[in-house]
């Protein structure tokens, strides 16, 4: 009897940090939601996308245009999804579904920027090698010293000869030239820990100084993943200030680069942004 009024003060106990933790989380129903088309690229690494005899947009980017402003338009995506599926571009071969939006809100308060991601994982990759988990969702954050980091996004890291590109060695990791990314990822697996990572000269899966929790969970076929981390740990996020994004996910087992990805987009914490962090 003893035992039991004791294991019972033991429950309340967590209960109440339960719903403490609950309570400091953001109020999504108050935070708007902005829709990013995310699709397959293919193999168009950044050496790809810069050189003038593959890519007509190389010459925009050195006039300091971004991808999204020549390709994104009002939301929709001004790409020839056909040719990024075709051998030219994909050797290996396309997912069936080559895009999907993705839902993106994200709040801060004084401590925590707060992400959450609402989507749909399209089933039928062509690449199925991450055999424990179904569906990976990843942020990254890149720096100011990361190059056109602004107006390339993610691309800054892909490169043509980084692991599951066509003759790459399998060793090799996304990285930057110069400057760093945060990289937080959560994964669907069983017992999975969130990813704090970074890209610099190579990537990291862990050793992140951001702090990243994630949690995700399936309702129907809709996925809700919410990740939490520091302002200013890693890539140091400030208010009044906006940062450079991209989001992936990597649908039905696929693993490497055959996610469906985002062009680079800015996330205004209390500042201007394509997302507009809202505080809390
Ligand atoms: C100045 C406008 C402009 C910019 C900036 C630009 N592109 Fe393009 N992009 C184009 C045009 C036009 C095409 C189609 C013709 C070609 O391939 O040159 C294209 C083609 C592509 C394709 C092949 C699919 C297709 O529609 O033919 C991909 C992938 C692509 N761009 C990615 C990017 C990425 C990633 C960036 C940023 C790193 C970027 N583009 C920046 C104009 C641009």
């Amino acid at each position: 009897m003893k035992k039991n009024v004791v294991s019972l003060a033991v429950l309340g106990a967590f209960l109440a940090v339960g719903s403490q933790a609950a309570l400091a989380a953001p109020d999504w129903s108050k935070v708007p939601s902005k829709n990013i088309e995310l699709f397959h690229p293919g193999a168009t690494p950044i050496e790809w996308v810069t050189k003038k005899s593959d890519h007509s947009g190389s010459s925009g980017l050195k006039k300091g245009e971004s991808c999204a402003g020549c390709h994104d338009e009002k939301g929709k995506l001004s790409l020839d999804l056909k040719r990024l599926a075709g051998k030219e571009l994909e050797p290996k071969g396309a997912p069936k579904t080559m895009n999907f939006p993705v839902g993106v809100q994200a709040a801060y308060d004084a401590n925590n920027l707060y992400v959450r991601l609402t989507f749909k994982a399209p089933a039928g990759a062509a690449d199925q090698s991450d055999k424990e988990n179904d569906v990976k969702a990843t942020v990254m954050f890149a720096n100011d010293k990361v190059p056109q980091g602004e107006q390339v996004g993610c691309w800054a890291t892909c490169h043509n000869d980084a692991r599951t590109m066509p003759g790459a060695d399998d060793k090799k990791t996304k990285y930057v030239k110069e400057g760093a990314l945060d990289l937080m990822q959560w994964k669907s697996g069983k017992g999975a820990k969130a990813v704090d990572g970074t890209v610099t000269d190579k990537r990291a899966m862990e050793g992140g100084k951001a702090g990243v929790t994630a949690e995700g969970s399936k309702a129907g076929d809709t996925y809700t993943v919410t990740f939490t981390r520091k302002l200013a740990g890693g890539v140091a996020l400030a208010e009044g200030k906006a940062v450079p994004f991209g989001i992936a996910v990597h649908a039905d087992h696929a693993s490497g680069r055959f996610h469906h990805i985002s062009f680079g987009y800015k996330l205004g914490i209390g500042a201007d942004g394509d997302v507009k962090a809202v505080k809390q």
